[in-house]
């Protein structure tokens, strides 16, 4: 909900001052409204990483940074992570409320009967290199899907949209799960839709057709957790890609493939694998002041993956469940003397303690412990962006269909401060 404000801003350029109203939302900064900015006054603002920018009014998910808060529609993240699992915390972000058990039977059911993938697309996979980093293999599939599943890309009918909301949350397991399997040259798992969502997507990941596989639940409670604790983020960079190409009405899977690109980047999904080769490379707690001391070094490239964030400006709380989850699940599984999980303990203690740190306000974030848990799991490093794209396609699709039903919908179009050449006249070849 959104109220307007009796206060105003005021804005004088030269002798002109212009007025512009002031919006609340439930919680967090308020926002000037300054839509009528360019035709009242003839200029633009400027914002190139938006740091003052709100894109969207969007009632899904609220990040308090100061605080180091992350909430689902009012739920706190940790609350989510111990009591619920994935597939209840995607009904929640889709359709607002926790759901009842019927509710959730229905929706459960929904999401394992659409679990397998159009046969055609198995061999679509064959025509990637075995080599193939997953991400670029998911990346593809999912943009596919448009081509697959042709009769749920009308974004104007209500009905479409559910069917490609329930495809994409179904399917993506499978995808991310026949990379895996195609990138290590084992035949694909199908889908068992008697399993549970992470349990099924263990399965297609681990199971081969010659044994029987049994899912071990702290495993799948893990990777479940794991899930929940990316499901949404709200206006991050991939977030706001998926938004912005569906502002153009672009048909839901190649909006989701721009998102699964976007989150590939090192500074945002990729950070997880970044960071698991990062705590590697360091190998043992003696190389960490070195590690620390590039990190701090302008002239060098190198910075801390899994630290920093743009709102967390406290502690990010996904990374505290994380860590808890990287100590249980490492506890159960017989390995807490495992290397990384010491590295990295090490690392965030002495980073934690860095005047550098300490005044930039740099803390673990979500990416730094998610990569010890999911190479306990036995997941390659470079399963673990597209395991993130898995989890956030709840996201992207809830911000998606959170849009698409905003009947102030416009396509996003930023303006620009122009640096370039002023107006000059072409000169022919010969006479350049
Ligand atoms: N190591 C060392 N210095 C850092 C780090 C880091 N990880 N992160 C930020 N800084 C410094 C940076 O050099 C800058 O210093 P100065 O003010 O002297 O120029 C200052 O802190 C502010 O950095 P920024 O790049 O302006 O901050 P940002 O809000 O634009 O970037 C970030 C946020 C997450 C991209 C950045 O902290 C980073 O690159 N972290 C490492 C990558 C990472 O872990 N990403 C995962 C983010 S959480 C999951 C997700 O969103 O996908």
């Amino acid at each position: 909900m959104t109220t307007q404000d009796t206060r105003s801003a005021k804005l004088t350029i030269e002798d002109k001052t212009y007025e512009f109203p002031i919006l609340s939302g439930t919680a967090g900064p308020d926002v000037i409204d300054i839509r009528r900015l360019y035709s009242d006054a003839g200029v633009f603002t400027f914002d190139p990483g938006y740091t003052s920018t709100g894109s969207c009014a969007s009632s899904i998910t609220y990040i308090d940074g100061d605080k180091g808060e992350l909430m689902y529609r009012g739920y706190p993240i940790e609350q989510l992570a111990e009591k619920s699992h994935f597939l209840e915390v995607c009904y929640l972000l889709l359709y607002g409320e926790l759901p009842k058990a019927a509710e959730l039977e229905d929706f459960e059911h929904r999401v394992t009967s659409h679990t397998m993938l159009h046969d055609q697309m198995n061999w679509f996979f064959r025509g990637f290199r075995r080599d193939a980093h997953p991400m670029a293999v998911v990346c593809g599939l999912t943009g596919a899907m448009a081509a697959f599943y042709h009769d749920s890309t009308d974004i104007n009918d209500p009905w479409q949209r559910e069917v490609a909301t329930i495809r994409l949350i179904a399917k993506m397991p499978t995808i991310v799960a026949h990379a895996y399997k195609y990138s290590i040259g084992q035949p694909f798992i199908y889908p068992r839709n008697e399993l549970d969502y992470a349990s099924n997507f263990l399965s297609m990941c681990f199971a081969v057709p010659t044994e029987d596989y049994r899912v071990d639940p702290i495993l799948s409670r893990a990777i479940d957790r794991i899930f929940t604790l990316h499901a949404d983020h709200e206006q991050n960079a991939s977030t706001s890609t998926v938004r912005l190409a569906s502002s153009s009405g672009a048909n839901p899977f190649a909006c989701i493939g721009a998102g699964v690109a976007c989150l590939w980047g090192p500074a945002h999904g990729g950070a997880n694998e970044a960071c698991l080769l990062m705590l590697r490379e360091i190998g043992t707690k003696d190389r960490i002041p070195e590690f620390i001391q590039r990190a701090k070094d302008k002239d060098d490239p190198f910075r801390l993956m899994g630290f920093g964030h743009r709102v967390y400006k406290n502690f990010d709380p996904r990374a505290k469940v994380m860590k808890q989850s990287a100590d249980e699940v490492l506890g159960l599984l017989g390995i807490e003397d495992n290397p990384t999980l010491q590295v990295a303990k090490e690392l965030e203690r002495i980073a934690l303690e860095d005047e550098y740190f300490i005044e930039k306000k740099l803390y673990p974030n979500v990416d730094f412990y998610s990569g010890i848990i999911l190479e306990a799991i036995g997941f390659p490093t470079s399963m673990f962006t597209p395991i993130f794209a898995l989890a956030r396609t709840v996201g992207w699709i809830s911000q998606w269909k959170e849009m698409l039903e905003d009947p102030n919908l416009r396509i996003a179009r930023p303006r620009q401060l122009y640096t370039g050449a002023t107006r000059r006249d072409y000169v022919d070849i010969e006479n350049r």
